[in-house]
């Protein structure tokens, strides 16, 4: 049995979405987050996850609160952590320890967009589509090697809003399909690209 620790900042429906999904020989072992008010933590406890939350805020700056965080995942023994709605940048120490076993969902069809406010960006810069990016972790913001990308369209009287509720529907798909791959072994970098042994042609999805 493969552990996962889940990383989140606030409502957790990405994380929700990989609990709800049934991936073999993998176990949501730990669901944890920076802010203590995070929704996504009392939808894991009452499902029987073990949570905690350590707020980056009680900490001097930024490598006290990833080692200390990093100290807490630990004890979970990962071979997976992801980062489903993890709002913080992270440290390179950070990412060096969980290199190549630390996965991102981000809203935007990166290389593109890296960051936030990602729709409305989208939108101003007259995007015809939108989507998501699941990838690895590196120091670099939002720049690991990509695993999944999923496309949603952009329609003439979108608000960002309505970009995010569409892509929201494909994050909830692709994530656990990631994850699922990654424990499965399927998952293999070369590079800046993942080459998947199981691929079929669906590594981008039209809607
Ligand atoms: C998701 O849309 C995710 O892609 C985004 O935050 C949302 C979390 O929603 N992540 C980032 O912006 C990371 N830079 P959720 O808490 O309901 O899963």
């Amino acid at each position: 049995m493969k552990n996962i620790v889940i990383l989140i900042s606030g409502r957790g429906s990405n994380m929700q979405a990989i609990v709800n999904t049934a991936i073999p020989n993998a176990k949501v072992v730990a669901v944890l987050s920076n802010n203590p008010n995070a929704a996504g933590l009392a939808w894991a406890a009452e499902h029987g996850i073990a949570t905690a939350a350590l707020n980056h805020k009680d900490f001097a700056n930024r490598m006290d609160f990833d080692r200390a965080m990093m100290q807490l995942i630990d004890e979970y023994a990962p071979d997976l952590v992801v980062l489903a709605g993890f709002m913080r940048i992270l440290t390179p120490e950070f990412c060096a320890h969980y290199e190549n076993r630390c996965i991102n969902i981000h809203p935007s069809l990166l290389p593109s967009f890296t960051g936030l406010h990602t729709h409305q960006r989208a939108l101003d810069e007259g995007c015809r589509i939108s989507g998501c990016t699941i990838h690895f972790v590196t120091e670099v913001l939002d720049n690991g090697a990509i695993i999944a990308q999923g496309v949603v369209p952009i329609l003439d009287n979108d608000t960002a809003d309505d970009i995010a509720t569409r892509v929201l529907k494909v994050e909830h798909q692709l994530l656990p399909q990631a994850v699922a791959d990654f424990i499965s072994g399927n998952l293999k970098i070369v590079g800046k690209r993942v080459i998947k042994s199981n691929q079929v042609d669906d590594s981008v999805t039209l809607l």
